[in-house]
């Protein structure tokens, strides 16, 4: 089975060529310059960008592969959530794909790629099925961050999210009050690895309450009359470092507190991780620490699939294809807000 899969939710136009589960081909084209000058993503924007990429995108993807269009068998794309003009352009032209070479489509959920993305074998880049067990996963990115229990392959529900801001966004908006281009996070990891963590106390939101939603609107605010007070911290090198830390000293205390507590609530012995804030190096390493203490199994996404890519569609589409999944009727349109709880 060989699947064509594309991806265009955000800022990134992906296509990948999946056969059997191995990744033959991922290819990515980000879009990060055009709006980094607008501090953020312009729909307007992304869904001209995408239109422009698609089909060399598509075709360097099979290129990659050895393949043409003909040898594929399914077609599949994100088809929600994500802002509606730039989905429109990935979905339409996976769409006009199917109906053209007559393959049936599967529209996919792309916070759903995201959560099963750890099953990529990084070696081999491989779908690891056979390695499956109930766990708790953390989908963290810059549009959602969220708690989900992975009872078995392709039936799970969330159990924690943000009730605000995402922790990405909080990264990003923080390293903007800092001065730092777009996207912040990346930056922010890079700088925070020389920072004291300790050097400023800021909060870290809904720690101590019971249960496991986040909120990081707050700690942005904090960020701010910090450095409204203290201007000086953005003066030398060594303390904006510092402040880089601290912040991300406090997302990721969160993140990883509550990973943990829903991991003991729902009684699982392992954790997953994906979405672009896995990348972040400070938080691969206090996971690492907090699940070698407690005894868990930790798999996190490999960071080239952890920020969006279309290689986490084609190994879902894959996934779900085995398990008896019905093509997506190819009239359907794209399902913007189109939430992990509900079916397919
Ligand atoms: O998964 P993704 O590519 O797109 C969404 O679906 O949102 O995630 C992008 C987010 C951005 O907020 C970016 O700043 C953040 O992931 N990110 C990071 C790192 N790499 C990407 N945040 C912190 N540390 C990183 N190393
Ligand atoms: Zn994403």
């Amino acid at each position: 089975m060989k699947i064509l899969a594309i991806e265009s939710s955000c800022d990134e136009t992906a296509a990948a060529v999946v056969q059997e589960g191995v990744i033959l081909s991922s290819v990515v084209a980000t879009q990060m310059k055009v709006h980094a000058e607008y501090g953020g993503v312009v729909p307007e924007l992304a869904a001209r960008e995408h239109l422009s990429n698609v089909l060399p995108v598509v075709n360097q993807a099979l290129s990659d592969a050895g393949m043409s269009a003909k040898d594929l068998d399914w077609i599949a794309a994100t088809q929600g959530p994500g802002l509606p003009p730039a989905l429109m352009v990935g979905y339409q032209a996976a769409q006009h794909m199917a109906f053209a070479l007559g393959m049936p489509l599967l529209g996919v959920q792309h916070h759903e790629a995201h959560l099963y993305s750890p099953w990529i074998h990084s070696e081999e880049a491989r779908l690891e099925t056979e390695a499956f067990e109930p766990h708790i996963s953390l989908v963290v990115s810059g549009g959602h961050t969220m708690l989900v229990w992975v009872r078995a392959p392709m039936d799970h529900g969330v159990v924690g999210a943000t009730i605000d801001d995402a922790a990405g966004e909080c990264f990003d908006k923080t390293a903007k009050m800092i001065g730092l281009p777009y996207p912040g996070g990346p930056v922010m990891d890079r700088l925070a690895a020389e920072g004291d963590p300790k050097a400023i106390d800021f909060p870290r939101p809904m720690l101590k309450d019971s249960g496991l939603d986040f909120s990081f609107s707050g700690l942005k605010t904090a960020v701010r009359y910090h450095l409204e007070k203290h201007p000086e911290r953005l003066q030398s090198p060594d303390s904006l470092k510092d402040v880089c830390a601290s912040v991300q000293a406090a997302i990721t205390d969160v993140l990883v507190a509550k990973t943990l507590r829903a991991a003991q609530k729902h009684a699982v012995g392992m954790i997953t991780v994906s979405g672009g804030v896995a990348c972040n190096r400070g938080l691969r390493a206090a996971l690492g620490q907090a699940c070698e203490r407690q005894g868990l199994r930790l798999r996190v996404a490999q960071p080239i699939y952890c920020t969006d890519n279309a290689a986490m569609v084609g190994t879902l589409a894959t996934w779900r294809i085995r398990l008896g999944a019905t093509p997506t009727p190819r009239e359907e349109g794209i399902r913007a807000g189109w939430m992990l709880d509900e079916k397919a």
